[in-house]
């Protein structure tokens, strides 16, 4: 299946719910498109549950350095130890609230790609660059670094997260998601990377997935809030499935 539906718990939940969220989407979203990314403590009961299903485990965050002194930070070993396959570098709420640079991004995603991990990279432009017209500049430049740092043979997952449409309610339209997506994808042919899967994230529920999924280049979503009930995220896999 070329597509992935990615469900970000962010920082919601607690063991009890976070593992009754698993076993649910286990039960009604068994597919290998499927990927949950509970917040990191609770990983690891995470991925036992998820042990015996095509559903992947992914994490909200890697460091840029290896195992050693870096209080607080989970590297990528440890990830794909915990049972990972994906983890997300560089989404707007890391870029904005800890400072992270796309230089710093494009580390993360080397150091998760070099580990076996398949970096699910987040980019995406503010409001007031939308407004100015500077969209498509602002989302090239964050994407740049982390293409150089890859090269032709480390893959990644790119995520589209306009930031205005994160936790709003107010999605991308679909011509404004493909067009992005379609500037994405000429970034990612020009570098030898045109098979890459390009996911679209900000405000997907279960009323918007299917128009969303008929985009030619929209090649599945990151979901924040509507992955948080069952009812909602069965619906948008099913859209992109
Ligand atoms: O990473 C997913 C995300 O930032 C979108 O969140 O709640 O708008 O679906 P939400």
């Amino acid at each position: 299946m070329n597509t992935l539906i990615a469900g970000n718990w962010k920082t919601n939940l607690l063991a009890d719910s976070a593992q009754a969220l698993a076993q649910a989407v286990r039960d009604h979203c068994n597919q290998t498109n499927v990927c949950v990314i509970p917040p990191a403590l609770y990983a690891g009961k995470v991925a036992e549950l998820l042990a015996t299903s095509d559903v992947a485990l992914g994490l909200q965050d890697i460091s840029d350095q290896g195992m050693g002194a870096t209080t607080g930070d989970i590297c990528a070993q440890q990830a794909v130890d915990v049972g990972a396959k994906y983890v997300l570098v560089g989404h707007s709420e890391r870029r904005v609230r800890q400072f992270e640079t796309s230089d710093l991004v494009a580390r993360k995603a080397l150091a998760a790609a070099s580990a076996g991990l398949v970096p699910i990279v987040c980019v995406g432009e503010s409001l007031d660059d939308r407004e100015a017209g500077r969209h498509e500049q602002v989302v090239g430049e964050q994407l740049a670094p982390v293409i150089q740092a890859l090269g032709t043979v480390m893959d990644c997952v790119v995520a589209y997260e306009p930031v205005w449409a994160i936790g709003t309610g107010k999605t991308a339209s679909a011509e404004q998601a493909q067009a992005m997506h379609a500037v994405i994808r000429r970034m990612l042919v020009d570098a030898g990377k045109g098979q890459t899967k390009i996911l679209y994230g900000g405000s997907v529920n279960a009323a918007n997935a299917a128009e969303l999924a008929a985009c030619p280049d929209v090649n599945g979503a990151l979901v924040g809030g509507a992955a948080l009930t069952i009812e909602s995220f069965a619906v948008i896999v099913k859209a992109f499935t």
